[in-house]
């Protein structure tokens, strides 16, 4: 400390440097006791490599599992927080949901991925690393593959043998439909202000949108905050309101992590209420501005959002367990059978905005 003082007061230019190191350490959201940077150094250091590589080749096949990957983090934490609940069976594996919905190879990819990472790790280094933890560092390898920034994330979660409610879901997860007021409310329920929403929007950078999620704005006419050409061509996409038919969330770079998504809403292109409604309402406009006008400042405001969510209600120490199948709460443990989360994210209209 002495020496960094020294340093400071001898040289004014490297003493901004140091300055400017220590506040990016302190861009992270403080941390949740039982998680920490190093959680597995000694168990399983091989870990993160593990994950980035397997993901690395996958997305190159399949580049829309990128956005799954992120969505199934989000959709974990909001609900009952990030304790694998959204992962464990029965929604996926029902074959009438699965029929119902024709171009839903997005989500049940993700969901085989994260069994895939799992038994790699676990061949790796033992049964340690809990699927939640698995869940969050695929997030962050998605965003980081897609070219977005690559975030350290806290470890040490540990996985439920439970899941939340329908009515807890619905509470907990905010329709595409919400308006800014309602999409605040919800995420007030888990701390989340209003910087948290506009970021976090943001992770509809990547990834695609039913027409049932966005039917509300073309029918039965143009929602006038969106633009005309837009309109028109979302209307070939859907032309009735009953069409089952998906689009991208960012009409400019769909599978590219960056900022563009902010230049849509500028533009009147957001693709749902939820986005477009962040560019009319007078507390979100200036952020989506902001974040519209510098890359970098959506970067590290995305990563602080996400490091604050990802710690969402956590099970740490000795709480949960560490799921032998991601699937499935482990044999022998109290739980539910079913997760209604996915039931509902999954059916159209009712589709989660994140
Ligand atoms: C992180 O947590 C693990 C498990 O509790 C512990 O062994 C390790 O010392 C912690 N590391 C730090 C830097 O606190
Ligand atoms: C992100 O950084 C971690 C090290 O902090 C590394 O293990 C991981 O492979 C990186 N991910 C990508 C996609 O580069
Ligand atoms: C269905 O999803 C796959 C994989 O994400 C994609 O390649 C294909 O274009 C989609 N089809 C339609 C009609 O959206
Ligand atoms: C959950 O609740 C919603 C709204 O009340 C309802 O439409 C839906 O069918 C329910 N889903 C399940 C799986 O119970
Ligand atoms: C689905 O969208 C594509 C691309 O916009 C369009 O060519 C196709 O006609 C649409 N399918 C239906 C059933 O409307
Ligand atoms: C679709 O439009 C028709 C006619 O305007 C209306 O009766 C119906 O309720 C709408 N369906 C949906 C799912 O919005
Ligand atoms: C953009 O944001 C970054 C990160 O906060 C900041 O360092 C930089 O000065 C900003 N650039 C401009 C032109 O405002
Ligand atoms: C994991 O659990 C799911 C749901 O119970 C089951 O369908 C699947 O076969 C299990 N996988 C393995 C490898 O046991």
């Amino acid at each position: 400390m002495a020496a960094i003082k020294t340093l400071l007061l001898i040289f004014s230019f490297s003493s901004l440097l140091i300055l400017s190191s220590v506040c990016e350490a302190q861009t992270a959201p403080p941390l949740v006791k039982g998680l920490n940077y190093t959680f597995y150094k000694t168990t399983c250091p091989n870990l993160e490599s593990i994950i980035t590589k397997q993901l690395k080749s996958a997305f190159s096949k399949n580049p829309g599992l990128a956005a799954g990957l992120l969505r199934l983090h989000f959709h974990d934490c909001f609900v009952q927080g990030c304790d694998g609940s959204v992962l464990l069976d029965g929604s996926t594996s029902k074959p009438s949901e699965k029929a119902a919905l024709p171009n839903l190879t997005l989500r049940p990819a993700a969901f085989a991925m994260i069994n895939t990472l799992r038994d790699l790790i676990e061949k790796a280094c033992g049964r340690v690393v809990s699927c939640a933890d698995i869940t969050t560092l695929a997030a962050r390898d998605a965003v980081a593959l897609s070219g977005g920034p690559n975030y350290s994330v806290p470890l040490g979660r540990r996985d439920s043998a439970t899941f939340a409610t329908n009515a807890t879901a619905i509470r907990f997860l905010p329709r595409p439909q919400s308006d800014v007021t309602t999409l605040l409310s919800a995420l007030k329920l888990n701390n989340l202000d209003v910087n948290d929403l506009v970021a976090l929007s943001g992770g509809h950078t990547i990834g695609i949108g039913h027409c049932a999620a966005f039917s509300n704005r073309l029918f039965p006419s143009r929602d006038h905050t969106m633009d005309p050409t837009f309109f028109k061509n979302l209307r070939l996409t859907c032309p009735t309101n009953t069409t089952d038919n998906t689009t991208n969330l960012d009409v400019r770079t769909p599978n590219t992590f960056d900022n563009k998504y902010y230049v849509d809403l500028v533009h009147r292109q957001g693709l749902f209420t939820s986005d477009q409604d962040m560019f009319s309402d007078s507390r979100t406009k200036p952020i989506v501005k902001r974040f519209k006008n510098n890359q970098s400042l959506f970067f590290e405001k995305f990563a602080f959002s996400m490091v604050k969510m990802g710690m969402l209600k956590v099970l740490t120490g000795t709480s949960g367990q560490i799921r032998a199948n991601c699937s499935a709460k482990n044999p022998g443990t109290v739980g539910d059978a079913w997760s209604v989360v996915d039931l509902e994210v999954e059916s159209g209209g009712a589709a989660a905005a994140y």
